[in-house]
């Protein structure tokens, strides 16, 4: 069966189609980041207005492509996200569930990143232990089944890739920031500088901490050292802490299955050091590059689920701009 599936929480438009929630038909993405790139973040309002003008587009090339009574239901993120930005792909959504009288599919964008997973691994199944790193959030969560999860830790301030975001900043690196610092990285010392760890103890993270003591590192020191270093240095902490939050984790709950989701993960520094995780014998699923970020392929994947589950949306669903892990938006919309 096949899933339409909508993404639009962010500065991604996407629209997919996905068959039985493991394989790809078709995955558009359009990527907003040259729009938001002069501000040196992301802009709520300009968000919404390219979601607007890009969505049809793209519902229409999918669409084209197949036959309208193959496609089973239309799956799209109810939250969490920027609400202007939610609003329009679950308005598209509504609109053709009614027309073409399909169910609709409410789906949380962080449930969402794991199912990116479904799509490239065969064997996958829960439980798994599973670590999201994007650019709002940081969570540390047990994926018990399809609908059963439970959150082990997050992040108290700044998510890792906000970090990243504002480290990059602070350094002279553009927009976005993870992948100019993973860029500049490679020509630098990661064991130049020692940055703290925050929270040691337990199993919520802090990044607003290190973030600081880049800045002061810098501050005093930024015409005797090489940004490379200090960037290179950064980054190794980062992943050292997700790393040890991971392994912590896994002997608190006894599982060794390990899944890693969000942009943080198309980190090179953390993708090589995830080979070390696999070779003290962890089960380690982590997405390839374009499924790291955000996309509806995997919205749609999480779909097929809800669908599986008999959990179809009312047409009264709305956006949950702050929807957590495991929270049951359906139990909202009346
Ligand atoms: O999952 P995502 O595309 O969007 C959110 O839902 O937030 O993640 C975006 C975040 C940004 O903070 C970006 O700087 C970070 O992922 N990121 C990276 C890399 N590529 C993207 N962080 C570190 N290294 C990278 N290579
Ligand atoms: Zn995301």
């Amino acid at each position: 069966m096949l899933i339409l599936g909508i993404e639009t929480s962010c500065d991604e438009t996407s629209v997919a189609l996905v068959e039985d929630g493991r394989k790809i038909v078709k995955n558009l993405v359009f990527s907003q980041v040259k729009d938001h790139a002069p501000y040196g973040g992301v802009v709520p309002e300009i968000a919404s207005r390219k979601h607007l003008e890009t969505l049809l587009p793209l519902i229409d090339e999918v669409v084209s492509e197949v036959n309208l009574e193959d496609i089973g239901g239309i799956a799209v993120t109810v939250g969490p996200g920027l609400i202007g930005s939610l609003v329009i792909g679950l308005m598209f959504a509504k609109t053709l569930s009614w027309i073409w009288k399909k169910p609709l599919l409410g789906v949380n964008h962080l449930e969402a990143h794991v199912y990116a997973l479904f799509l490239e691994y065969e064997g996958i199944v829960p439980p798994l232990l599973c670590l999201l790193v994007s650019g709002g959030h940081t969570e540390l969560f047990l994926f018990k089944d399809h609908g059963s999860f439970e959150m082990l830790g997050e992040t108290r301030d700044d998510a890792a890739g906000e970090a990243f975001d504002k480290v990059a900043r602070l350094l002279g690196l553009p927009y976005p920031g993870g992948p100019a610092i993973d860029e500049v990285s490679k020509r630098g010392n990661p064991y130049f500088a020692e940055f703290p760890y925050p929270l040691e103890d337990v199993l919520d993270f802090s990044f607003s901490g290190i973030k600081t003591a880049v800045r002061h590192f810098w501050e005093r020191n930024k015409h005797k050292v090489k940004v490379e270093d200090v960037a290179a240095s950064f980054q190794r902490k980062v992943v050292e802490i997700l790393l040890d939050k991971l392994r912590k984790a896994s002997s608190l709950k006894g599982i060794n299955k390990v899944a890693l989701a969000g942009g943080v993960v198309a980190n090179s520094f953390l993708r090589e050091k995830l080979k070390e995780l696999q070779a003290e014998g962890f089960e380690v699923y982590y997405p390839s590059l374009p499924l790291c970020t955000d996309n509806a392929a995997m919205v749609a994947a999480a779909g097929y689920h809800e669908l599986r589950r008999g959990r179809i949306a009312p047409l009264t669903i709305t956006a949950y701009p702050n929807l957590k892990i495991g929270e049951d938006f359906l139990r909202f919309c009346g």
